[in-house]
C-alpha cells in the first residue's frame, strides 16, 4: 500500500472485534436503562474511566470543540456532569445548549453516542454533589478561572493558597460560577464492533417527550 509521509509513523494495526452483536431485542428496556447496563458493563470490565464521556459543544462562531467531563448521574430526566459555568464550554453552553457527547469503551468493543440539549441543574442539586467532592477539588472549583489565561502555574498555586486561607476551619461552599448540566437527550445510538467491519448500530430517537424510535443503521 502506497503511504505518505504523513502516515508513515502510524501502525496500520486491524483489530477484529469479535465479543459481541446488539439485537433489537437486547434494547428493548430503552436507552437510559441500556446505558445503566452498558455502564455497569464497563466498570465490571476494570475500564479505566467508565464515566468519561467526550462533549461537543458549538461556539458562538460555529466551531465545535470537545473535551472529556465525567457523567456523575443520570436517570430518565438525562445526563449530568459538572463543570465551571464560566469556562469555555459553559460560554459555549449559554448560547447554544444543543450538545453530543460520547462513549467508548475500546475493552467492550462499545461506543455510545448521545445527542441532546443541556441546561444547569437546579442549585439545591449542584450544592449537593458539591459537598460530595474532596475538600482538594472543591477548593480547586474555587482557585480554578478554567479556560483562562494564566501567566504561570505559580498563579494557580497561590489562588489555591489564597482560598485555603480564605475557607480555613470551614466548609468550602460552591462557587456560583460553578454546577452541573443535565442534557435532556433525544437521541443515543449504541454501537458494538462486529467482523468484518459489519458492526451493529442500533439507535432511538425521539421528538420532544415523544416514544423512542428504535432504527438499525448501516455500519
Ligand atoms: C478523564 C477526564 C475527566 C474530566 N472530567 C471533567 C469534568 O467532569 N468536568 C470538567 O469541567 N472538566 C473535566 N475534565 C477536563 C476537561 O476535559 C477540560 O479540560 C476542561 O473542562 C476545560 O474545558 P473547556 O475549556 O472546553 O471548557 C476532565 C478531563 C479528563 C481527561
Amino acid at each position: 500500500m502506497a503511504r505518505t509521509g504523513v502516515t508513515e509513523s502510524i501502525p496500520q494495526t486491524r483489530i477484529a472485534y469479535l465479543r459481541g452483536s446488539l439485537e433489537e431485542s437486547d434494547l428493548a428496556d430503552g436507552p437510559v436503562a441500556t446505558l445503566r447496563r452498558w455502564l455497569a458493563d464497563a466498570e465490571g470490565e476494570k475500564v479505566h474511566e467508565p464515566y468519561a464521556m467526550t462533549l461537543a459543544t458549538v461556539g458562538k462562531d460555529g466551531a465545535p470543540t470537545t473535551r472529556i467531563v465525567l457523567l456523575r448521574e443520570f436517570d430518565e430526566s438525562g445526563l449530568v456532569f459538572f463543570t465551571n459555568y464560566e469556562s469555555k464550554k459553559g460560554l459555549d453552553l449559554a448560547h447554544e445548549p444543543r450538545v453530543a457527547a460520547s462513549f467508548f469503551w475500546p475493552e467492550l468493543e462499545r461506543q455510545v453516542r448521545v445527542i441532546g440539549r443541556a441546561s444547569k441543574v437546579s442549585r439545591e442539586t449542584t450544592v449537593a454533589y458539591f459537598a460530595t467532592r474532596p475538600r482538594e477539588s472543591q477548593l480547586g472549583a474555587w482557585a480554578s478561572p478554567q479556560s483562562r489565561g494564566l501567566i504561570a502555574r505559580g498563579e494557580l498555586e497561590s489562588r489555591l493558597a489564597e482560598f485555603e486561607r480564605k475557607f480555613a476551619g470551614q466548609e468550602v461552599p460552591a462557587p456560583g460560577h460553578w454546577g452541573g448540566y443535565r442534557i435532556v437527550p433525544v437521541g443515543f445510538e449504541f454501537w458494538q464492533g462486529r467482523q468484518s467491519r459489519l458492526h451493529d448500530r442500533l439507535t432511538f430517537n425521539r421528538e420532544a417527550d415523544g416514544p423512542w424510535r428504535l432504527t438499525r443503521l448501516a455500519p
